[in-house]
């Protein structure tokens, strides 16, 4: 029997973090720091320039400081570099974010490796990324990893112990969220499967918690999922409209019509995790403003 499942609305838990940060926010202005963020898009792609303008949006809306650096996209790797520097020394901001994917001619992991770490607010530099795994607690998490944990726990979904099938292996979300849920005190179980598993949709049907985020519209059906699985969709995918306003619909890497039937609770496209992304960087960045005044200068 179909059962009515509960759609987890990251809106109202991203708002419930926003709270949590504006009394942070105010206490860290009444001692003198305001957080800086930097957003660096080099291009023009579309969905990046939306990306990089709801970030300034929220920045704006919560009181922080917030630098929108578009750069043109003939833009070269030593001149990114050299704006990666002077936002590295620049003392009013405290993360610096730069819009992925970049154009052809950025080497990204170079341009990664090139940010002060304390200010690497993706979570993407290699300390971070050993933090991380290690479990200090002092690093940076990727944002969409940490807004789906926050789902989950807000969601009340109990996860030590259970089984979590991550779908995709990026460096942004598959395999931070891998390392995130499998660290002692969150204690689940991960498994990973991605474009070359065999059997994905037996292994994925073994979960008590799918999470999509291979990046292909509508990819995870009724038989990736168990009966009473709770599923988390990572997809923010394009796909043609044309009765739509914009010409397009947003769509997740879940088939939601087909899969909502068979869960206990399940996110939305949009309105699950992308607003919880934007929430978490918010976090990284109060979490980098807030070290930075134990840190000597
Ligand atoms: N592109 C898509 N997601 C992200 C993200 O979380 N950070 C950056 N820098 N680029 C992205």
């Amino acid at each position: 029997m179909p059962n009515e499942p509960k759609v987890i609305d990251g809106r109202a838990i991203a708002e419930k973090v926003y709270a949590e940060l504006r009394r942070e926010i105010t206490a860290l202005k009444a001692q003198g720091t305001t957080p800086g963020l930097a957003v660096v898009l080099v291009g023009d792609d579309p969905a990046s320039r939306a990306y990089v303008r709801s970030k300034d949006k929220m920045c704006r809306e919560l009181g922080l400081h917030s630098v929108k650096l578009e750069l043109p996209a003939d833009t070269s790797q030593p001149e990114l570099l050299a704006r990666v520097d002077e936002l590295n020394h620049d003392p009013a901001i405290h993360g610096i974010l730069v819009q992925s994917p970049p154009p052809k001619q950025i080497d990204e992991s170079a341009i990664v490796r090139a940010l002060d770490p304390a200010k690497d607010v993706d979570g993407f530099h290699p300390l971070n990324i050993a933090k991380l795994a290690l479990g200090d607690a002092s690093g940076f998490v990727p944002c969409t990893p940490l807004g789906c944990l926050r789902l989950l726990k807000e969601s009340g979904v109990a996860i030590s112990g259970a089984h979590v099938v991550v779908l995709g292996r990026s460096m942004i979300v598959g395999k931070p969220l891998a390392l995130l849920l499998m660290q002692k005190g969150i204690d689940a179980t991960v498994t990973v499967v991605h474009s070359r598993t065999r059997n994905l949709a037996e292994i994925s049907r073994a979960a008590d918690v799918v999470v999509a985020a291979i990046g292909q519209a509508g990819f995870v059906r009724a038989e990736h999922v168990r009966e009473g699985a709770v599923v988390i969709d990572v997809g923010i995918n394009r796909v043609e409209d044309g009765a739509a306003p914009r010409g397009y619909r947003l769509v997740g890497d879940v088939a939601f019509d087909e899969v909502a039937p068979k869960s206990v609770a399940i996110t939305p496209v949009p309105g699950g995790v992308g607003p919880m992304t934007i929430a978490m960087l918010m976090s990284n960045t109060v979490k980098a403003a807030k070290a930075s005044r134990t840190r000597s200068p």
